[in-house]
């Protein structure tokens, strides 16, 4: 499955008077592999939890799928996270007492999926990202990359059209790094899920299709 997402003059002001983000409108087509750039404070991360559900606009649209999010609509953005978008993030965010396989099998237990299917869907998962002999470890006794690749293992877990990734590399090594880079374009390709990804580093760009920067809340490329 895959997702196109757009949004049309997103704009996000805290309460505390930052604006985050300012007009946003950008449009990433299904299947694609966007790299999203740009300061630490430029926006990203609120641009990724807003097409994410997991924050709201102050104004302007998102649309996914071709169906507008009505942000007042709670349940709707519930189902949003848990069955249409996976999250990765920088800090892995592993339940640290879960093994690897329970750790990826943990969203399901919310769509009451039988826990033989679970099982089987976790291994499966592990499989793809090269760690199904590590399926028994807790994350501790994981390297930072294998870690990552546990988390990318749970963001696939429920099906999502997209996976927004939020500098999913950031606390890792310039090799796991590319390796990571490498796992997810692999993913793409096979899968044709849409990701967003969000990069510091301007040479693991050179993975996606396309570059969006962000400067100070606003587009520039
Ligand atoms: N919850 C919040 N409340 C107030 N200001 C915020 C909040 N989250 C982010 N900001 C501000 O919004 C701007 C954009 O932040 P963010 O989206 O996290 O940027 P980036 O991910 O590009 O580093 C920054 O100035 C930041 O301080
Ligand atoms: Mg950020």
């Amino acid at each position: 499955m895959t997702a196109g997402i757009r949004t049309e003059s997103l704009t996000k002001q805290f309460a505390n008077g930052v604006t985050a983000l300012r007009d946003v409108s950008i449009t990433i087509a299904p299947g694609e592999f966007v790299a999203l750039i740009g300061r630490s404070g430029s926006g990203k991360s609120t641009l990724m939890n807003i097409m994410g559900g997991l924050d709201t606009p102050t104004a302007g649209s998102a649309y996914f799928d071709g169906e507008k999010i009505d942000y007042k609509d709670r349940k709707r953005l519930i189902v949003l996270r848990r069955t249409q978008v996976g999250f990765v993030f920088q800090q892995f965010n592993l339940l640290p007492t879960l093994t690897a396989r329970e750790n990826v099998a943990y969203p399901l237990l919310f769509n009451y999926t039988p826990r033989m299917e679970r099982d089987v869907l976790a291994m499966r998962l592990l499989t793809l990202v090269g760690l199904e002999k590590r399926a028994d470890h807790l994350p501790h006794q994981l390297s930072g990359g294998e870690q990552q690749r546990v988390a990318i293992a749970r963001a696939l877990v429920s099906n999502p059209h997209l996976i927004l990734a939020d500098e999913p590399t950031g606390n890792l090594d310039s090799k796991s790094s590319a390796e990571i880079y490498q796992l997810m374009r692999h993913i793409n390709q096979v899968q044709k899920i849409t990701f967003l990804v969000v990069t510091h580093e301007r040479e693991l760009a050179s993975y996606c299709d396309r570059t969006i920067e962000l400067r100070d809340g606003t587009v520039v490329a």
